[in-house]
């Protein structure tokens, strides 16, 4: 039987981790569910952790859920550890949203500063986790969703001298299904090809004889409602301008593309309502109000409110067609291996890839049709290995050369101000600096 590890068990995802593994018992026999917390995240684990056990028992099916603060019992002999986990929860978010903010910037969990605080917080822990999984499990995948997502698998692949690690997202997924909606198609009637950097990929689509809709799609799309994640605003994308790119941009492309426009709206709603992560904290506080119920025994639809709706549910995929070799592609950070001619060999990238026993196989993309992108993406991933590379030697001016190469921070000198802000509000949680 397959022993899986999840850690950040506490997460109000892990439901749907739970749910997804349910649905493909019989193709992913997986007998043991070790879900791992901390200290701090103690009571969120018993909560979810006990409505894991009741889907479990519902379920009838032969799998044995573990709750556990000892990552390395856990860990040992694993097949699949994942990685949910956010240190300094929720708290810690809002910080990285409200300092930018109050200082006239971005505030947003994995865009601009707030986003480069998250990976120096997150890298650290992770290249331990990493430590762990040589010494205790070296033949175990790891599936990690932990934010930045892209910023994080760059660090396993090149600081944590990792290969089997797979960083996904549910954006691709999102995206996938939106264009089914619109076509009122199944999405199995499409090809995708994404190509870029999380939260900054762009992607093309074909039917399936082959006939290109990626333009099509984009008329589609114009002045639809409800489309793409809880967690970002829909504001209209300049219809021309992606028209002229040839490929369609991601949501979080609109931190980047329509810059004012998003700050403005982001001040705003942060000063109408607070950040993002005090909405979140609201809608988790109802979410576990609900896991308490010892009658729920499935995940319910209230984790739809969630922006990382179907991520734990890519992730059960991901997973399948890893044990099961089943070679469909599915968009994953991975390392690119020439796949994205406009980025380094050894760079992480999120990528259409088949996914194999041996991992994914990143599907040739060549080079971006348009040198925006390409500059762009360029000076993108120029900016998460100086996050990288910051967040492992805790050097400051690495730091602030990282600041100051993000397109969403204007200049070195409000970088300072704010650089040193969070520095100072994070101490804790960040001992290499
Ligand atoms: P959360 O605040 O509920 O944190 C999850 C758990 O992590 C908590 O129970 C916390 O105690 C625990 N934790 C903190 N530090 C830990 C450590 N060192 N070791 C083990 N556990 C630790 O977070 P959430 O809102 O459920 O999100 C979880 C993570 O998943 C975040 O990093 C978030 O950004 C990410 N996420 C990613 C995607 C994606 O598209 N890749 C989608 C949704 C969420
Ligand atoms: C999106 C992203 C995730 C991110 C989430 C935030 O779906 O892909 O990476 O974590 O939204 O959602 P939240 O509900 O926490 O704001
Ligand atoms: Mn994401
Ligand atoms: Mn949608």
């Amino acid at each position: 039987g397959i022993k899986i590890v999840t850690i950040g068990g506490g997460s109000s995802y892990t439901p749907e981790l739970i749910e997804g593994f349910i649905k493909r018992i019989k193709e992913l026999p997986v007998k043991e569910i070790w879900l791992v917390d901390i200290e701090e995240g103690k009571e969120k684990l018993e909560i979810v952790g006990n409505l894991a056990k009741r889907m479990v028992e519902k379920a009838g099916i032969d799998c044995k859920v573990y709750l556990t603060l000892d990552r390395r019992e856990a860990i040992k002999d694993a097949d699949f550890v994942t990685t949910q986990f956010r240190v300094g929860l929720l708290d810690a978010r809002i910080k990285d949203e409200r300092i930018p903010f109050e200082n006239g910037l971005l505030g947003q969990e994995t865009n601009g500063a707030g986003g480069m605080f998250k990976a120096f917080r997150t890298i650290p822990v992770i290249l331990d986790i990493v430590k762990d999984i040589k010494e205790l499990a070296p033949n175990a995948w790891l599936i990690n969703f932990t934010n930045p997502a892209g910023i994080v698998t760059e660090a396993v692949l090149n600081y944590g001298n990792f290969e089997k690690v797979v960083g996904l997202c549910n954006i691709p997924v999102h995206t996938q299904m939106d264009c089914a909606s619109l076509y009122e198609k199944d999405i199995s009637e499409f090809k995708f090809q994404f190509a870029g950097l999380n939260h900054f990929v762009w992607y093309k689509v074909w039917d399936k004889k082959g006939n290109e809709l990626t333009a099509d799609l984009w008329d589609k799309r114009q002045d639809k409602e409800n489309l793409g994640v809880k967690n970002i605003v829909s504001i209209n994308y300049d219809y021309d301008q992606i028209k002229n790119l040839g490929m369609l941009p991601c949501d979080y492309h609109r931190y980047y593309y329509l810059q004012d426009e998003m700050l403005a709206e982001g001040l705003k709603s942060y000063k109408e309502r607070g950040t993002r992560g005090e909405i979140v904290k609201r809608v988790e506080a109802e979410l576990f109000e609900l896991y308490k119920d010892v009658n729920l025994k499935e995940k319910p639809k209230q984790l739809e409110q969630r922006g990382g709706a179907y991520y734990s549910d890519a992730a059960c995929e991901l997973i399948s067609a890893i044990y099961n070799d089943k070679g469909i592609i599915m968009a994953v950070n991975t390392r690119n291996k020439g796949a994205i001619a406009d980025l380094p060999y050894n760079s992480a990238v999120e990528i259409s890839s088949y996914i194999t026993a041996s991992g994914p196989k990143p599907i040739t993309f060549g080079k971006f049709p348009n040198a925006g992108q390409r500059g762009y993406i360029q000076l993108m991933k120029a900016m998460e290995e100086l996050t990288v590379e910051a967040a492992v030697t805790g050097n400051y001016y690495t730091a602030l050369q990282a600041f100051t190469t993000n397109p969403l921070v204007p200049g070195t000198t409000i970088g300072r101000k704010v650089l040193n802000e969070l520095l100072d509000a994070h101490e804790k949680y960040l001992p290499q600096f």
